[in-house]
């Protein structure tokens, strides 16, 4: 070796050694700064929660786990209602300076009173957020983490120290009257996305509380419906998603829902929640009930539940005499104590947080706004009637462009101090709104117009779902609005653009040929009307895409025929009076795109579709290997072709080999969202591919299995966009996770 090459290899070696000196320093760093102040901080919680404990009487442990809905004692009543509208307390222990902890809904924004007594010179407005839907439409879970942290500031000022969000059921059926505060029909989309806000919430030192666990997938008799569903619909859809949330957050806390699975109450069963949730999935928060829910609470405890809400003082007592009768142990109490001290060890209040009750409402305004455009998802654009030219005269029609829907109503409420409307954004875009209503003067409107603008509005509520005519399908009015200004309009060869501010889907079969352009804006929060004149003054390019799929009619959608579900009458009774209804998913896995991919139906519009003002392209699509060990990662550039920067999702779709089982045709595994690429401007995304997104549920196995095979990968746009596909093989099956069997106690059914 000449010296030279000596020296350059000493060199080489001396830079190896710093090289992994400082890999080993910097994770040493990491330890010490990050992962190690955590388990010293959960050691130390750990110790205090012991002593507490100790110190608790019976009588005060019963106490915590029944909520704080309720006191004999004067003295307390103002610590539980220090937050007016604050939907649920934990019970103060004065005697050991345990504050009362406040609880608070929900999924568009903090729900409080927003004036307090007679004192009307002081607000307590909450900044209205874009709907859960909205959320997910953005495909961006860097954008919802953002919200997320404003969320759970804005919660912290108000004095709230757990919202109750998020709520991840399956949009299984457009008619569900709270698919508003859900956000999709896939697992994927709503787990990754109830994530992102968990984890931007939870960066104040604010807790959440995902919900409802589980299948809490219709109103009509939620309290007392059985749904009865197999072990893997349960398993790759139902619970799924609550499993990938859980995979990439710590919610603090848990809710269950209201229905019975199959013959029991969510809130009494085991399986879900001991052997499951804490059990499978390793969960380490705290169980809560949902509001009055279920029938049993001995069971409720005994099943794994930790916190009874909102609490009543008759189940304190049931729960003392479950205790004198040894039907409720020590031992079941002190593990439900020990989650709900857990809990009040992390919260603003135990830890002597001063709230201002003045949080950013300007600036969360702002982010509401800027959120609202990102969810809305352009469906139609004909000769590129959007974005429409700045200063043109706007014939505005539909209810909702007067009165524009910030968000649905019930728990998912908010008591906002505005809501935009479409009229006012379009007003404040420097448009010329005209704001006649009268069909007869359709062509009058065309004449003195340049554009027609109709708003399609429609809400839903908590506790109902929704009908099928005159809600799903437009009303004749609706029809008759549309059909007579597009006949006006065309004549004069001017453009009619419908936007649609709604719950959940409507139809659109029926009359989207007659106009020009479709936006599809959701609830979008109160900057609802700007957020609308955004996207379509070209402010905002649309990067939405829809997380359900449109159906071409009501009957394609895969539950029409099961939902809501068979009541039970004289001539149909039950055997179980606590049951009034039955549902039975008899569509299994197949919801949504699964469905009509799979079963070849068309739809309107498919899963993960959206139009943008720009076009993209997408090339150099690769993978890293073709022969699957661990994980494997594909790529893909994607350029802006178009005038006008814009952005867009990739979106990743895997077709599984059929081993044993029925597997669906494709499945979202991954997606990602680009920056805002100016004209020209392009960007590689990555996407990894894991074991996990391998895998289908074999319930004869207890087991999630990836069958061995050829996989077949599409990167596109929308799940129908197959340009781009790429193989990969899997030689040898992997037995991803063995899961125990979802099976239905004895000693449970004996309570029905
Ligand atoms: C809803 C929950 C909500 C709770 C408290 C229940 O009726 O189902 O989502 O968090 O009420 O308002």
């Amino acid at each position: 070796m000449s010296y030279r090459q000596s020296l350059s290899y000493s060199v080489l070696q001396r830079h190896y050694i710093l090289f992994f000196m400082q890999a080993i320093l910097s994770r040493v760093t990491i330890f010490i700064f990050l992962i190690l102040p955590l388990i010293v901080q959960a050691q130390n919680n750990e110790k205090v929660v012991e002593t507490i404990l100790s110190q608790l009487t019976v009588e005060e442990k019963l106490r915590l786990i029944i909520g704080g809905g309720f006191t004999e004692d004067a003295s307390l009543r103002n610590a539980l209602n220090k937050v007016p509208g604050a939907v649920g307390k934990i019970h103060p222990v004065k005697r050991l300076n345990i504050p009362a902890t406040i609880l608070s809904d929900g999924p568009a924004g903090v729900r409080i009173r927003p004036y307090r007594g007679l004192d009307s010179s002081r607000t307590y407005f909450a900044t209205g957020f874009p709907v859960a839907t909205s959320l997910a439409s953005t495909w961006d879970t860097n954008l919802v983490k953002e919200l997320g942290v404003a969320l759970g500031k804005e919660a912290k000022e108000y004095g709230i120290d757990v919202l109750l969000i998020p709520a991840l059921n399956i949009q299984r059926n457009p008619l569900n009257g709270r698919n508003f505060e859900y956000f999709s029909e896939d697992p994927l989309i709503s787990g990754t996305m109830a994530a992102a806000l968990i984890n931007g919430i939870q960066t104040n030192g604010v807790g959440t509380s995902i919900k409802h666990y589980a299948a809490n997938n219709q109103e009509t008799d939620r309290k007392t419906v059985d749904e009865i569903i197999s072990e893997r619909a349960l398993r790759e859809i139902y619970l799924r998603a609550f499993q990938i949330a859980l995979k990439r957050s710590e919610p603090w806390t848990l809710m269950s829902s209201y229905n019975k699975i199959n013959g029991i109450y969510a809130a009494e069963n085991e399986d879900l929640i001991t052997n499951v949730l804490r059990g499978e999935w390793g969960f380490k928060g705290l169980v809560v009930t949902d509001w009055h829910a279920g029938k049993h609470i001995v069971q409720q405890v005994v099943a794994g539940t930790d916190l009874i809400m909102p609490g009543k003082i008759h189940e304190l007592r049931g729960l003392t005499s479950a205790y004198k009768n040894d039907s409720l142990s020590i031992k079941a109490i002190d593990k439900s104590v020990k989650n709900i001290l857990q809990l009040i060890l992390k919260t603003p209040v135990y830890n002597g947080y001063k709230y201002s009750d003045t949080p950013d409402l300007k600036a969360n305004a702002i982010l509401s706004r800027k959120v609202a455009a990102e969810g809305m998802i352009l469906l139609k654009n004909n000769q590129n009637t959007l974005p429409l030219k700045s200063d043109l005269g706007v014939a505005l029609l539909g209810a909702a462009s007067y009165n524009t829907i910030a968000n649905g109503r019930g728990s998912g409420e908010v008591n906002k101090a505005y809501v935009t409307s479409v009229e006012q954004g379009l007003t404040n875009a420097n448009y010329v709104v005209d704001s006649q209503s009268e069909i007869a003067s359709a062509d009058e409107l065309a004449q003195s117009n340049d554009v027609a603008v109709i708003t399609i509005g429609r809400n839903s509520v908590e506790g109902r779902d929704r009908k099928i005519e005159n809600d799903y399908y437009l009303t004749s009015q609706e029809r008759k609005l549309i059909k007579e200004l597009s006949r006006a309009f065309h004549a004069k060869n001017k453009k009619v653009v419908v936007v649609l501010n709604v719950t959940s889907l409507v139809d659109l079969s029926d009359w989207q040929d007659d106009v020009d352009a479709v936006l599809l804006a959701w609830h979008p929060g109160m900057e609802a009307g700007n957020a609308i004149a955004d996207v379509l003054s070209g402010k905002v390019n649309p990067s939405g895409k829809l997380a359900i799929t449109i159906p071409k009619k009501y009957q394609d959608v895969p539950s029409a025929a099961f939902f809501p579900g068979v009541a039970f009458t004289k001539e149909n009774p039950s055997n179980n009076a606590s049951t009034t209804r039955v549902v039975e998913y008899k569509e299994d896995i197949y919801v949504g795109y699964r469905h009509f991919l799979t079963k070849n139906i068309e739809p309107a519009y498919p899963f993960g579709y959206g139009m943008s003002y720009t076009n993209f392209e997408f090339s150099k699509v690769s993978i890293s290997s073709n022969d699957f060990k661990q994980n494997l990662d594909v790529s893909v550039t994607v350029k802006n072709n178009g005038k006008v920067a814009g952005k867009e999702v990739v979106q990743l779709y895997l077709n599984a080999p059929k081993a044993s089982l029925d597997k669906p045709l494709k499945e979202l595994k991954g997606f990602a969202k680009t920056k805002l690429l100016a004209p020209g401007e392009s960007q590689t995304l990555k996407l990894t591919i894991t074991q996990d997104e391998l895998a289908s549920f074999n319930t004869q196995r207890s087991a999630w299995i990836a069958d061995k095979g050829k996989y077949m990968v599409t990167v596109g746009n929308s799940s129908v966009d197959n340009k781009n596909e790429l193989q990969f093989e899997l030689k040898k099956e992997i037995v991803v996770e063995k899961t125990n069997t979802i099976k239905y106690p004895d000693s449970v059914k004996a309570l029905q």
